[in-house]
């Protein structure tokens, strides 16, 4: 099939690689002339496992190639996806004028051609529920018709960072939403290939598609939210978390994903898509307060470890030399957005405390938003040297087994405040260690 990808962002990037690397014939346009150039000479501006090697292939056996110009894209293709930023608003709601300017622009060429034909313009970006009839009015305001011209498809992604080609290459499901039988089975084709291993391909109407990426990003926060809650008990009654949690996710019904309790979640999706919704239901008259919850619990999940360190040292932080591993939202990305450790240098620094951090990929990313105002480490026992504590933020694999007597012995005082109960209790005390962890006793 022929598509083009416009954004050359994140989703684009990987949806136009692993739609090539499929047999498919792919266009991408960015209007960022530099960071076409760039993906031309064959370099990628993000790191995202396994997507370099089908970068590299699709691009020598061209099947992918990359335009700022939307005509060489958009004339020759029978599904066009857009792939494009909807930053936050002045009020908060999801910017949607790239969406829309892309939607208009395209129509605008269609409608200069002798036959525009007939195309599918799919919603890939993650957009307010009512967007993909916002998008057909686009197109009809320039002239074209629906169901002759053209069909808008919702089709949310369910990417990972971290393993964003796995998932686009095996999903658990596709969502394709669409009222045209036409566009559905042109869709449910593209996406076969994909589905061999029995994973349904659902075809819904385009408002249950854009609510299903919404309810799924929000139940996913809505579980570390309450399990942060449940830790939270659990220190209090002399329980401990992670035993509750693998007793209860051996009740299928309840599963063993995305119980983990920590410092809260981050990243570009969870915070950003459950306020959405939750603003989805304030403009429909619907107060979900579910959500409000969420997002208070995971604010103050964020903050637990500057309290824990507050208390520690007796409301004096002046001073303190605080070590920190892991600065990422999660691991094996360089993505700070939103990255409950960002919360923590924040309240530390705020109470006069010295922060020296390591993170194997976020230093730069980090500096963006902290300059000099703390310090970085090339390795990860830098940080401990003389240091009052340290603080674990990402769990990060080299984390897990570190050299726990060296880490004792290269601290000033043997102090870790866990965010990501990696470690032990019980052996940490038997180390000599003061040992503070997330819903486990200590
Ligand atoms: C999330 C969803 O998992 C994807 O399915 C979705 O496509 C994506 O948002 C999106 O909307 O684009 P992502 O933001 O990459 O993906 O990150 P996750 O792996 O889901 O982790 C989110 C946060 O939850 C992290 O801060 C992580 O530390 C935290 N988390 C996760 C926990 O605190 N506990 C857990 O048990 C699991």
């Amino acid at each position: 099939m022929n598509i083009a990808i416009i954004g050359t962002g994140y989703v684009g990037l990987v949806s136009g690689t692993c739609f090539a690397e499929m047999g498919n014939q792919v266009t991408c346009v960015d209007i960022d002339e530099d960071k076409v150039d760039m993906l031309r000479s064959g370099k990628l501006p993000i790191y995202e496992p396994d997507l370099e090697h089908y970068f590299a292939r699709n691009r020598k056996e061209e099947r992918l190639s990359f335009t700022t110009d939307y005509e060489d894209a958009v004339l020759d293709a029978e599904v066009i996806f857009l792939a494009l930023p909807t930053p936050p608003g002045e009020d908060g709601s999801a910017d949607l004028s790239y969406v829309l300017q892309a939607a208009g622009t395209i129509a605008d060429l269609l409608v200069e051609q002798d036959d525009p034909g007939y195309r599918i313009i799919v919603n890939k970006s993650t957009v307010p529920v009512g967007t993909a009839d916002r998008v057909s009015e686009t197109m009809a305001d320039r002239g074209l018709t629906t169901g002759e011209h053209y069909d808008v498809v919702s089709n949310p992604e369910f990417l990972r960072e971290g393993a964003a080609v796995d998932d686009f290459m095996k999903p658990d499901r596709v969502v394709i939403g669409t009222s045209s039988e036409k566009a559905a089975n042109k869709m449910t084709r593209l996406y076969e290939p994909f589905v061999r291993q029995g994973n349904p391909i659902l075809v819904v109407d385009e408002r249950s598609a854009e609510m299903i990426k919404y309810t799924a990003n929000s139940i996913l926060a809505t579980r570390i939210s309450f399990m942060n809650e449940i830790a939270n008990l659990c220190e209090r009654v002399g329980a401990d978390v992670d035993k509750v949690r693998l007793g209860i996710s051996k009740d299928h019904r309840i599963g063993r994903h995305f119980l983990y309790a920590g410092i809260g979640f981050g990243g570009s999706c969870f915070p950003k898509d459950v306020q959405a919704l939750h603003r989805t239901g304030r403009q429909h008259g619907y107060d979900f307060q579910i959500l409000d919850s969420v997002l208070s619990v995971n604010d103050q999940q964020r903050e637990l470890m500057v309290h824990r360190l507050d208390e520690y040292f007796d409301g004096d932080l002046e001073g303190k030399k605080i070590a920190m591993w892991g600065l990422a939202f999660k691991p094996n990305t360089d993505d700070v957005r939103e990255a409950p450790s960002h919360v923590i240098i924040e309240g530390l620094l705020e109470r006069g405390a010295e922060v020296t951090a390591f993170d194997p990929e976020a230093i730069e990313t980090t500096k963006v938003n902290f300059g000099d105002s703390i310090s970085y480490a090339e390795d990860m026992y830098a940080p401990l040297e003389n240091a009052d504590a340290l603080v674990i933020c990402t769990e990060w694999h080299e984390f897990r087994r570190p050299d726990l007597a060296r880490v004792h012995d290269t601290l000033g005082t043997p102090v870790v405040f866990d965010g990501r109960n990696l470690y032990d209790p019980s052996r940490m005390a038997e180390m000599g260690f003061e040992y503070f962890s997330i819903g486990r006793p200590h």
